[in-house]
């Protein structure tokens, strides 16, 4: 499952509640979050702090290093030496592991990375049960086609044009690369009871071919709270409003 949009919209708090529905409903499966989003920010919202040799990036970058200084024999693989470390490295939090993409040291193109990524998708798709990816804000990253093997697309947006756009251009590149998805969700983030029905109006053709509408989540000071004072959103309040939201928008996907 991914969870995507524009730049601000609410993709990683809308991640992080289905974290928490899914540990509090399904505590059985065996979850693990992606964040593949080079700015990479889950961690901080569960409060984990991850240093850079521990992301994907780190990897790719020590492991070029140590390959440029000849430490590493010539006949190994530098792609299935990345592998291993990363596979070795990820974090147990508890109820959930963890993998952070980051970004390499000195270079400004995320290729490397992402193909990596993309390939150990497969593998680790047999060891959970369930995989949750914080895909970063714009397109390329769906260009790239790094979320094959995702079945469910979560689309979050907020009330604005800017939003619903990004949604649009989202399934447009989707088909343009023919990426399969075994559903595409729409969710709307911090909205008011008004705002709904416009917004449903928007992305109704959207909604007939290709997409569901997964729900709205209400704007809630609780939230940005947490934000602000660096809580981890997991540990919201089961009371919290957005909350009892998340369980029943989410327990349409699971
Ligand atoms: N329903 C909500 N009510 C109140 N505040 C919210 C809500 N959803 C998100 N926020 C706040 O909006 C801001 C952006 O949210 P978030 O970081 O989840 O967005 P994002 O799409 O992941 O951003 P980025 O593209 O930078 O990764 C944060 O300060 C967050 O606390
Ligand atoms: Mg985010």
């Amino acid at each position: 499952m991914c969870f995507a949009g524009k730049g601000g919209v609410g993709k990683t708090t809308s991640l992080v509640l289905f974290l928490k529905y899914a540990i509090s409903k399904h505590p059985n499966l065996k979850k693990l979050v992606i964040d593949a989003d080079p700015d990479a920010n889950i961690a901080d919202l569960v409060g984990k702090n991850i240093e850079f040799h521990d992301t994907i990036g780190g990897k790719v970058t020590e492991i070029g290093r140590k390959i440029a200084r000849k430490e590493i024999p010539s006949h190994l693989s530098e792609r299935s030496l990345i592998e291993e470390e990363v596979l070795r490295d990820i974090f147990n939090m508890g109820d959930f592991d963890l993998l952070v993409q980051g970004r390499s040291e000195g270079e400004g193109c995320y290729c490397s990375i992402n193909s990596i990524l993309k390939n150990l998708l497969r593998v680790l798709s047999e060891t959970y049960d369930l995989i949750v990816i914080d895909s970063p804000a714009g397109l390329e990253f769906f260009a790239r086609k790094t979320s094959t093997n995702v079945d469910d697309l979560v689309i979050v947006s907020d009330m604005s044009k800017m939003g619903f756009h990004t949604v649009q251009r989202i399934i447009e590149i989707k088909n343009e690369v023919s990426l399969d998805f075994k559903k595409i969700w729409i969710l709307g983030n911090r909205f008011n009871e008004k705002s709904k029905e416009l917004f449903v109006n928007r992305i109704k053709e959207i909604l007939e071919n290709n997409a569901e509408l997964l729900g709205f989540f209400s704007y809630n000071d609780e939230i940005q709270k947490f934000n602000l004072s660096n809580k981890s959103l997991i540990d919201l309040p089961d009371t919290n409003l957005v909350y009892k939201e998340s369980i029943e928008i989410y327990s349409k996907i699971i």
